[in-house]
């Protein structure tokens, strides 16, 4: 039997702050003319101070699992996607995992910046077709807003948070992921980074001082690489499913700039309009830039069952990719009680975990006490 991968479920969330470029200019000298000019962008969205880049993970994850008749037990595999994870370790998907219940799961985090969405959807692609996982969640998250130098104009126009989830599902049927790309070129990584808090360069008062916690880019450079690649990946995971071009019936970019989209255009001989493009109204969302475009794309009626699509990126590392797919899910109507039963079965994951934590430091004690008792030398009398 030849197994296919296919997306059955797509989610998206985005906080509910919103940050105008008029509210941008107010920090720094720039001005809404200028930035839509030259990116396209007219807001993004800023993550509330109680949110972080697994809870939007995790809100995003819940409506693309509501788009299927899976509970989240079912999912074999989550993968995270993200340039601004929780924390070093542990993985935020492990914590999405936690969050969500999907106790069966596997989970870890995939550092590939803006690529990181279309890497993860490769792979988990290849595990499914392989027989090795029948259903994966791949999540794209990041909360950029905590990585900005508020002070660099250069930097601060362009990016925004959010979130976006795939579903994808071992089937029958063909269809689906039909094709992946993955290059990096890491002599590019000075041009996009952030240089501190790793072990090359540990927090010091310094780095903070001198903000190297945050976003670092030379624009012109990055530009240049984004407008070369976007086109020659497109061309190139077409081939490999077997289309054209001309196929194509949308492309859904990395939404990073609309120059840059519009340039990936011209060089595929396509129209603008081939293109989904929501980067006005979120900004550059990175990892999450697609999922989140694909979720809207299937809400505004621009993508429909039987369609075939190249999702493309680009990103630090330097990172880019493709995979062209099949859109093979109709909406489905999932009974509001099921979906109500998936929510209970979260707030059960959340004590759950509670508990699991509490039974932790109940043992602790208990072993403590237990060691402690039976260390030869912890009970001599000089020792107390
Ligand atoms: N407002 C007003 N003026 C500005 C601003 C601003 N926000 N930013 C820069 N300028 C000025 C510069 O100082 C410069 O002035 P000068 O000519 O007097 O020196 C002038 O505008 C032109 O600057 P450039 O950097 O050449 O502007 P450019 O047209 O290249 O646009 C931009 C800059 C928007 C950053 C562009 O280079 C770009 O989009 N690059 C790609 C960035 C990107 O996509 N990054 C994300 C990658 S994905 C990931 O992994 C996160």
């Amino acid at each position: 039997m030849t197994r296919y991968a296919h997306v059955t479920g797509w989610g998206m969330y985005v906080p509910e702050r919103v940050m105008t470029n008029d509210d941008i200019a107010a920090i720094v000298d720039t001005s809404d003319e200028w930035i839509v000019s030259r990116t396209g962008i007219s807001e993004r969205r800023i993550a509330a101070k109680d949110e972080s880049t697994s809870s939007l993970a995790t809100r995003a994850a819940f409506r693309a699992l509501d788009k299927t008749d899976l509970h989240p037990h079912d999912i074999d595999l989550i993968i995270v996607a993200s340039a601004t994870p929780d924390h070093l370790f542990p993985a935020t998907a492990c914590l999405v995992q936690d969050q969500l219940g999907a106790v069966n799961a596997g989970a870890f985090d995939l550092s590939a910046a803006c690529s990181g969405f279309i890497f993860g959807v490769n792979m988990a692609a290849q595990g499914i077709r392989s027989g090795a996982y029948d259903n994966a969640l791949i999540i794209g998250s990041e909360t950029l807003s905590r990585f900005i130098d508020w002070e660099d104009r250069g930097t601060c126009i362009l990016f925004g948070d959010g979130a976006g989830a795939f579903v994808l599902q071992a089937s029958e049927q063909p269809g689906g992921i039909l094709s992946g790309v993955m290059r990096s070129d890491g002599s590019g990584g000075n041009l996009l980074a952030i240089p501190a808090g790793g072990s090359r360069m540990p927090a010091t008062l310094e780095t903070v001082h001198k903000k190297q916690h945050s976003i670092k880019m030379n624009g012109r450079e990055v530009f240049r690489f984004a407008t070369r690649v976007m086109a020659d990946a497109t061309r190139e995971v077409t081939a490999k499913a077997g289309l054209e071009v001309d196929d194509l019936d949308l492309i859904v970019p990395h939404q990073a700039n609309r120059r840059i989209i519009e340039a990936a255009a011209r060089g595929l001989s396509l129209p603008v309009e081939k293109f989904m493009i929501n980067l006005d109204r979120y900004g550059n969302t990175s990892s999450a830039s697609i999922p989140i475009a694909v979720a809207e794309a299937v809400e505004f009626g621009r993508i429909e069952p039987g369609d075939n699509l190249v999702l493309v990126g680009f990103g630090a590392g330097l990172t880019w990719g493709a995979v062209a797919l099949q859109w093979v899910a109709a909406e489905k109507e999932i009974p509001s009680v099921r979906i109500r039963q998936r929510r209970a079965r979260a707030v059960l994951s959340h004590v759950r975990s509670w508990l699991r934590r509490l039974l932790r430091r109940i043992e602790g004690l208990i072993f403590g006490a237990r060691a402690e008792g039976d260390n030869p030398k912890r009970n001599r009398p000089d020792r107390r």
